[in-house]
């Protein structure tokens, strides 16, 4: 699964808590262990808070704004397609569940709200999971073109492509929801789409309003039409700029683009976008018509418009050939130093080295199997960036006693340098440790 596909959640288990994760924070926070210390402010833990140190580590980072770093260029070249937008890059991570999924009309029984998925400060308090969090809050503003780059957090499996923090890029625009509005929109739509008429793509998208996927019951039909017209438009010429070049677009070779519809809790109709590259079709974003309930929340009733939200590390990893999504986070001068601000480069590796595998099987605790995203938060927090890849290699409950039992294979490699028997039997006898003492597994 890669990295945009995450958007799409589709667990459908909740669970209550992380057991001992109170005692894991304590470690961290100013050395009272009902408080938890952020970028200098204290804030209250309590029962579902599930954030770990190696998780607070990344929250000061902020890779989208480290001079030269790819996922900054990329940020600036989606920029330079949206010249007349607002661009706005500081807003802070920590966000209410409120913010997060309630004011965009998520269901309360949505799979994304459960603290397997998402990172807790505590009930009130979580780690944004996507860019789209800031919408109402942007729009009330007042602003109508904007986009918006931010870390985002989600409690996931481990391997080379998903990352417990990642980057993503929000985009909107709104109009008027007259014939003034309309009469700018058609404008805009009729000067991409001469931009597009000159370039070498070919763009699959047929009709989708489908009964699951409608135009919302407020909007006059040709209205939301005219601003999917221009949502499509206005991402076909953006995905022209990102692919154009590496998906080799020549005579025989058109960059492909298809549109897919999709469902998400904030837009109708809603869309996918997907590019074709190496021979396979990949998710690059998800979008649609803002719903109403949102643009009224934010106080601007009166407007009618468009959104959008893309991966960066996906799109990144395409466009520079980087293998592993640990290597954004790098700080070795090998990888740094072989960026320029500004410019797409194809990475170079600078060595493989080797893997070392370690297994470790156990009996969950009675009426509560273990949750493989809490044992990769542990392994993660354990091993930091060390951790390539974990899987879990087998799960069967004893027909007697009812009882789970896991195995699980962690796969030890550093991108930076060659690793230590030792090294490794030290941090996977910790992963032991931490798992008999916080999660109260029995080990095999
Ligand atoms: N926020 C979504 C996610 O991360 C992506 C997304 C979908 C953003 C549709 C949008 C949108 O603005 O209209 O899963």
């Amino acid at each position: 699964m890669l990295q945009t596909a995450r958007i799409f959640p589709s667990r459908l288990f909740v669970r209550s808590c992380i057991p001992g994760s109170r005692r894991l924070i304590s470690g961290v926070s100013s050395g009272l262990s009902d408080q938890l210390e952020i970028l200098g402010v204290r804030y209250p833990t309590d029962a579902i808070t599930n954030v770990t140190p190696a998780i607070l580590s990344k929250l000061s980072l902020r890779l989208h704004t480290q001079h030269a770093h790819p996922l900054n260029t990329l940020r600036s070249l989606i920029e330079s397609h949206y010249p007349d937008f607002a661009h706005l890059s500081s807003l802070s991570p920590l966000v209410t569940p409120y913010k997060n999924f309630d004011e965009l009309s998520f269901p309360k029984d949505h799979p994304g709200r459960a603290v397997t998925d998402s990172y807790y400060l505590n009930k009130d308090l979580m780690l944004r999971t996507h860019t789209s969090a800031h919408e109402v809050e942007v729009f009330r503003r007042g602003e109508t073109k904007w986009l918006l780059t931010a870390d985002v957090y989600r409690r996931d499996e481990i391997d080379g492509s998903h990352y417990p923090v990642f980057h993503q890029m929000e985009g909107a625009r709104i109009f008027s929801a007259d014939a003034s509005g309309m009469k700018e929109c058609e404008e805009n739509n009729a000067w991409l789409a001469q931009q597009l008429a000159m370039s070498n793509i070919v763009i699959e998208d047929v009709p989708h309003i489908s009964p699951t996927n409608p135009v919302q019951p407020t909007h006059d039909p040709r209205y939301s039409e005219l601003v999917a017209r221009n949502l499509k438009l206005s991402l076909n010429t953006l995905m022209l700029k990102l692919f154009g070049g590496v998906a080799g677009s020549n005579s025989q070779n058109p960059l492909r683009v298809r549109w897919i519809e999709a469902y998400f809790p904030f837009t109708s109709p809603s869309f996918e976008v997907e590019v074709y590259f190496q021979g396979e079709w990949l998710e690059i974003l998800g979008c649609g018509v803002v719903r109403q309930a949102t643009l009224d929340t934010a106080g601007v009733s009166n407007k009618i418009g468009w959104a959008f939200g893309l991966g960066l590390e996906r799109i990144a990893m395409i466009l520079y050939s980087i293998p592993d999504i640990r290597l954004f986070w790098s700080t070795d001068p090998r990888f740094l130093s072989q960026f320029e601000h500004g410019k797409i480069t194809t990475f170079r590796p600078y060595s493989k080295y080797p893997s070392c595998f370690k297994d470790v099987s156990f009996w969950s605790p009675k009426d509560k199997p273990l949750h493989e995203n809490d044992f990769c938060d542990l392994v993660r927090d354990v091993a930091g960036d060390l951790v390539e890849d974990v899987q879990k290699i087998d799960n069967f409950v004893h027909p007697k006693t009812g009882r789970t039992s896991m195995c699980f294979r962690i796969n030890y490699r550093s991108m930076d340098r060659s690793l230590s028997n030792d090294e490794v039997n030290g941090i996977q006898s910790q992963v032991v440790s931490r798992l008999k003492d916080k999660m109260g597994v029995e080990i095999r």
